[in-house]
């Protein structure tokens, strides 16, 4: 087994463990549940083992950190030995084993601290479920928060300890839902002082747990799919100003569709201002990763080197043309040209002919800038295409630095030019 993977199933086994005993050892405490002993204690004593285990195992791995590099053991220690080191010994002593009063077994909960350290950490690494794994997380300490409330309000009963357990736990926990829930229909009185201040602390609790359910599960929901959401709320922005602006329903039917385009291609995420956030070293990363595609398509770029594929990759800007766009027309001034990423295009003539079809991996508009004329031909979209274009001032940094690259434009701008 792969260690990223042992160490995932064995953080699984370590929260299976922790969970059992925040269950099981508050019900023994205010629960007879003596037929159960035999099982509880061999469950206990695996507990012990697997708890014990994760202490030696924690402790080679820091050590084996240590060797691999001195700082590291240096954080390593200073973050982790101390404390979380004291936490994991205390969980793994098998109290039920020593002679003293079975409340000293709440201490083997210090291991909940591991739990909520792994649940902030799979949040972390989980980002695209981490909305789930909240709700989920949410959900187990509720549901342990309600049974410690229930097994509280068994300690302060005055009821004898032997009597039916399984009859005692579900009235317990009937009173724990309805006051938690703020139903409270109250049926079921406290009758000491120590009871009624109880009481008076869960539903404290109780309307805390409900504000925070109202305020931020809706929220959470809302955001599994944030993706969705910010297409959704960009769709219903335009909607309401394309009718605001009372634009013709046909021009309204073809921003939809382009957008439905978007949606579908890149999740209506808009690439370039994502990009433009992030630190230098990073965006020519990104920029390089994300442009990958074309530059395996355009034969020019075959065998250029890496610091030009890098130059151009930063310089060039996505763009997305519909059915029968005019990217330009014969005579329009230039400013930029284009490389094909997916789609089709038609060279259309001064005189409205097609002279050529374009597509994936092909560029046009670089005779107007080469010769600094207008340009030569329209070119117009046969379907949704995908391009990247290229600015005039980075166009002219690449050919002044890359002189065979220029060349090689230049000769299929002189090519093309005999055609027009
Ligand atoms: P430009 O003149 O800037 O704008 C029109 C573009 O169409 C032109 O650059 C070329 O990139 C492209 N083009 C012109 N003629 C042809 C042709 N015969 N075949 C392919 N592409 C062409």
């Amino acid at each position: 087994m792969k260690p990223a993977h042992f160490d995932r199933v064995w953080n699984i086994l370590i929260v299976a463990a922790a969970a059992y005993s925040a269950v099981s050892i508050p019900a023994r405490l205010v629960l007879d549940m003596h037929e159960q002993a035999s099982m509880l204690g061999v469950l206990d004593g695996l507990v012990t083992l697997i708890f014990s285990a994760d202490v030696v195992l924690r402790f080679r791995t820091s050590r084996r950190a240590a060797a691999d590099s001195e700082h590291a053991a240096r954080v390593h220690h200073s973050e982790y030995s101390a404390t979380w080191r004291i936490l994991d010994c205390i969980a793994a002593v098998p109290f039920s084993l020593l002679p003293v009063v079975g409340s000293i077994q709440v201490f083997r909960l210090t291991k909940l601290a591991r739990v909520a350290q792994f649940m902030l950490l799979w949040q972390k690494r989980d980002v695209q479920r981490a909305n789930i794994l909240r709700l989920a997380f949410f959900a187990f300490w509720l549901a342990l928060s309600t049974h410690w409330i229930a097994c509280g309000w068994l300690a302060l009963q005055n009821e004898p300890f032997e009597s039916d357990s399984g009859e005692k736990y579900l009235g317990a926990m009937y009173w724990t839902m309805q006051t938690l829930s703020t139903v409270g229909y109250g049926d079921v009185k406290p009758s000491s002082n120590s009871q009624k201040m109880y009481a008076i602390g869960v539903m404290i609790f109780g309307v805390a747990v409900y504000g925070y359910i109202i305020g931020n599960v809706a929220s959470v929901l809302a955001k599994i799919d944030p993706a969705k959401g910010h297409y959704l709320e960009n769709l219903e922005r335009l909607n309401a100003f394309l009718s605001y602006r009372s634009i013709p329903q046909p021009l309204q039917q073809r921003i939809r569709d382009y957008y439905e385009y978007l949606w579908e291609k890149r999740l209506g995420y808009d690439e370039s201002s994502l990009v433009a956030d992030l630190p230098p070293s990073l965006r020519t990363e990104v920029s390089l990763f994300l442009k990958k595609d074309i530059i395996e398509k355009v034969p020019l770029f075959k065998g250029a080197g890496e610091t030009f594929i890098r130059e151009i990759a930063l310089g060039m800007r996505p763009v997305v043309y519909m059915p029968g766009d005019y990217v330009f027309r014969a005579g329009d001034s230039a400013g930029e040209m284009y490389f094909i990423n997916t789609g089709r295009f038609e060279v259309v003539s001064k005189d409205g002919n097609t002279i050529n079809t374009l597509t994936d991996g092909d560029f046009f508009g670089e005779i107007a800038l080469f010769l600094n004329t207008p340009r030569t031909a329209g070119v117009r979209a046969v379907q949704y295409c995908d391009v990247y274009r290229l600015d005039k001032e980075a166009f002219d940094r690449v050919l002044l630095r890359y002189p065979e690259m220029a060349a090689h434009i230049e000769a299929m701008a002189k090519e093309r030019q005999l055609r027009v």
